[in-house]
């Protein structure tokens, strides 16, 4: 169980006025709870969704740059300073493993892998990703073999758009890993635009707006919906776009 929630007026007033506070749904967020074990957070692009990921992950110990929590490399300061102002409450348990996958930095994370697997004396990290390394696998072979061979269990996991690497069989893979470790007492938090994904049973999901974050189920996302819409109806949805 997490929540987080924002610490008022705590900022200078120059800070009000720019990014991250010029975006509506962050400065509109109060609290969020993090109740369940999948819990989703999906909208339109642009409306803040990385940016509050990124804020939350930085608060729970993770490099802003991705990885797990041992990792402490860095490429650019790119974040911004949300998470100084974010509070997160959390139950007492503590997980054992964590993984915050920003699907920008993924790249610099194999990179940082390949160079720590470079030291002289230090057990192969690569064998926890399948063996070889990120580089030489596909962006979803690797992001596969970092579900399925990195991950143990008992986890807070945070993706920023996962499915960016992965074909939609291979999300139904991801779900079935996913059941797995949930069952192992884990614990997700997914930005994402994925119908598939999004359909994790039971699983909270939270629309972005510009008036905040609102719950819903996942037949009423926009996800859902159109994916039907357009699956049942293609060639009249291409003559609305003006195909044809
Ligand atoms: N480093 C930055 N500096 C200034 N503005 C930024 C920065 N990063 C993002 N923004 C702006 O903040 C807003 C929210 O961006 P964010 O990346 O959080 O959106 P998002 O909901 O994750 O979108 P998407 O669905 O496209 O991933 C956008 O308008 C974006 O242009
Ligand atoms: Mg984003």
């Amino acid at each position: 169980m997490i929540y987080i929630s924002q610490v008022k007026n705590h900022k200078p007033i120059e800070e009000r006025k720019a990014y991250p506070y010029n975006i509506p749904s962050i400065v509109n967020l109060n609290e969020l709870g993090f109740r369940k074990s999948v819990t989703f957070i999906t909208g339109e692009n642009g409306l803040g969704k990385s940016t509050l990921i990124e804020a939350i992950a930085i608060n729970a110990g993770f490099n802003p740059e991705g990885g797990g929590r041992n990792f402490n490399f860095r490429t650019q300061d790119s974040h911004s300073n949300l998470f100084s102002y974010l509070r997160l409450t959390r139950s007492a348990y503590r997980e054992k493993d964590g993984f915050f996958l920003r699907a920008e930095s993924f790249y610099n994370f194999a990179s940082n892998l390949d160079e720590l697997d470079a030291e002289p004396g230090l057990p192969p990290i690569k064998d926890y990703y399948g063996g070889k390394s990120l580089h030489e696998q596909s962006h979803g072979e690797s992001f596969l073999a970092l579900l399925v061979n990195r991950l143990y269990g008992n986890g807070l996991y945070i993706f920023d758009e996962p499915e960016s690497a992965l074909s939609i069989s291979s999300q139904f893979k991801m779900l079935v890993r996913m059941k797995k470790l949930v069952d192992k007492n884990s614990q997700f938090i997914i930005s994402t635009h994925s119908p598939f994904l999004l359909a994790y049973p039971d699983a909270d999901i939270y629309v972005v707006s510009h008036t905040g974050f609102e719950l819903v189920d996942y037949e009423s996302t926009e996800q859902y919906r159109l994916m039907k819409y357009f699956v049942g109806n293609y060639q009249r949805f291409l003559l609305d776009l003006g195909f044809y």
